[in-house]
C-alpha cells in the first residue's frame, strides 16, 4: 500500500468522469492523471508515425518511449505536449477516441504505461481517471469510483460538447461510435473496463457535475 492516497474514478466514454476528476483534485489539491489521454497520445504518436494498427512490437516501443507532458495551466486545466508539441485539441478528437480505444487492448501497449501511470503517484495525493484505474493500476486505492450514464445521455453530452465548437455531428453517429467504444473497452481481454469489486458507482444521468462531485468528495471524506 502507497504511502498516499488514490482515488479512482472509471467509467465508459461520456460518464463524465474527466471533468468530475478535475474537479476533485482541484478541490483536493491532490495529483491528477488523466490514462485516457496516454492512450490518445500513443494513438496519435501511431498515427503520425504511420505505425500500423498490427504492427504490436513497434506500438510497444512507441508507448515506452512515449515523450509526453502534462502542463497544468490556468484555473484547472491542462496543456497535452507530444514531442513538444501542444496536442490538447488533437487528442480529443472522436477519431482519436476510437483508435485509442483500439490500440489500449493491446497487452503491450498497456504493459508500457503501467509504469508510467503509477509513477503519477506523489505527494499529497492522486485522482486518477481512466478504465482499469481501480482494477489493475491501483487496486489498494483508498476509494474507488465507477461513474455510468445511459447511452443517449452521454451521446447527448458529447453531442452538446461538439455543438459549442461549431462541430457539425449527428447525435445517432455519436451513439453508434460510443456504443462501439464500449462494445470493445468491455470485451477486451487485457483489463475491460469493469467495476471494481469495492467500487462505488454512481449513475450520472440525471447528475449534474456539481452533484456528481459533491458526492464523490464525501465518499473521499467518509474514508478519511
Ligand atoms: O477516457 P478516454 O475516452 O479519453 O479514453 C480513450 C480510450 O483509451 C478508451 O476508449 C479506452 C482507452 N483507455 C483504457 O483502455 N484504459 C484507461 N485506463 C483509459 C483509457
Amino acid at each position: 500500500m502507497s504511502q498516499f492516497p488514490v482515488l479512482t474514478i472509471d467509467g465508459p466514454a461520456g460518464s463524465g468522469k474527466g471533468t468530475v476528476a478535475e474537479h476533485v483534485a482541484q478541490t483536493l489539491g491532490w495529483q491528477l492523471l488523466d490514462s485516457g489521454a496516454l492512450y490518445r497520445l500513443v494513438a496519435l504518436a501511431a498515427q503520425k508515425k504511420k505505425i500500423a494498427f498490427d504492427d504490436n512490437s513497434r506500438l510497444t516501443e512507441l508507448a515506452e518511449t512515449l515523450d509526453a507532458v502534462f502542463l497544468p495551466c490556468e484555473e484547472g486545466s491542462t496543456e497535452v505536449r507530444l514531442d513538444n508539441k501542444d496536442v490538447t485539441q488533437a487528442i480529443r478528437s472522436e477519431d482519436c477516441g476510437l483508435m485509442a480505444s483500439k490500440i489500449a487492448a493491446k497487452a503491450g501497449v498497456r504493459k508500457a504505461l503501467l509504469k508510467r501511470q503509477r509513477d503519477y503517484l506523489i505527494s499529497p495525493g492522486l485522482v486518477a481517471d481512466g478504465r482499469d484505474m481501480g482494477t489493475v493500476v491501483f487496486p489498494d486505492a483508498f476509494a474507488k469510483v465507477f461513474l455510468t450514464a445511459s447511452v443517449e445521455e452521454r451521446a447527448k453530452r458529447r453531442f452538446n460538447q461538439l455543438n459549442q465548437k461549431g462541430v457539425d455531428v449527428s447525435l445517432a453517429s455519436l451513439i453508434i461510435d460510443i456504443e462501439e467504444r464500449d462494445f470493445r473497452d468491455i470485451n477486451r481481454s487485457e483489463a475491460p473496463l469493469i467495476a471494481a469489486n469495492d467500487a462505488i458507482t454512481i449513475d450520472t444521468s440525471h447528475l449534474s457535475i456539481k452533484q456528481v462531485v459533491a458526492q464523490v468528495l464525501a465518499i473521499v471524506k467518509n474514508r478519511q
